[in-house]
């Protein structure tokens, strides 16, 4: 089964455009990432079961299909995934929050975890786990595992941006979770950033520098 999702529309892509220039600045920044993060939820959650409830117009009684929030839960990776999980928030206003704090050594480039908190009942929830860059994908992967220990049966992966190095990572060490991917891009750098890629998305997010 392909799990990996490429999205490709233009309203995504026009945003995209956006978060790879440069000069733009932190607020717009921000908002385009929470927007971008608002259709990719859309997308995961197609195939989400459903409920029937009996709701009535102003002119009879009909059966509808609704979506059980309180059995969503977002994850965002720390700290770059919290901009998507503001986007993510605002259509599933009724989700679950866990975090995962998680950085990239600056010399191995490998992922270390610093922090995990998630809520009571994560193991059956439909967990949506968010980060902006998927690189080498040492975050995904090691986040993966740790809702994996948790007891999390049903995990998605949304991402902004996506290297073709991490993408093969997931197919192999994480073959059933399916990836969510606004852009597909070319490579890694030397430094493990992504090309043409957005550069660092936490600090473009809160703003920050080195
Ligand atoms: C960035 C990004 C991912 C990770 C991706 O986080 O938000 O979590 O790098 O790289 P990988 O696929 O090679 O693991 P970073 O470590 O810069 O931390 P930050 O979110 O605090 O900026
Ligand atoms: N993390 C980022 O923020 N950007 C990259 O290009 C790679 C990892």
């Amino acid at each position: 089964m392909n799990n990996i999702h490429v999205l490709n529309h233009p309203l995504l892509n026009h945003r995209i455009a956006i978060l790879r220039d440069k000069n733009t600045k932190p607020e717009l920044f921000r908002r385009t990432v929470q927007e971008i993060a608002e259709f990719e939820v859309y997308e995961a959650l197609r195939d989400i079961p459903t409920y029937e409830e009996t709701v009535e117009t102003p002119l009879e009684k009909t059966v509808q299909h609704k979506v059980n929030e309180d059995n969503i839960c977002l994850v965002p990776i720390l700290r770059a995934g919290l901009g998507m999980s503001d986007g993510a928030s605002r259509i599933l206003p009724g989700a679950h929050v866990g975090h995962i704090g998680m950085y990239r050594d600056e010399t191995t480039h490998e992922a270390k975890e610093y922090y995990a908190r998630f809520p009571k009942g994560i193991e059956n929830m439909e967990v949506l786990l968010l980060d902006p860059m998927l690189a080498t994908g040492g975050s995904a992967i090691d986040a993966v595992r740790q809702l994996k220990a948790r007891g999390a049966k049903s995990i998605r992966f949304l991402c902004l941006i996506a290297a073709p190095e991490g993408v093969e990572r997931m197919k192999k060490e994480c073959p059933d979770i399916p990836v969510y991917i606004g852009a597909l891009d070319r490579e890694l750098n030397e430094n493990c950033y992504i090309l043409p890629g957005l550069g660092d998305a936490g600090d473009r997010i809160f703003g920050t520098v080195d």
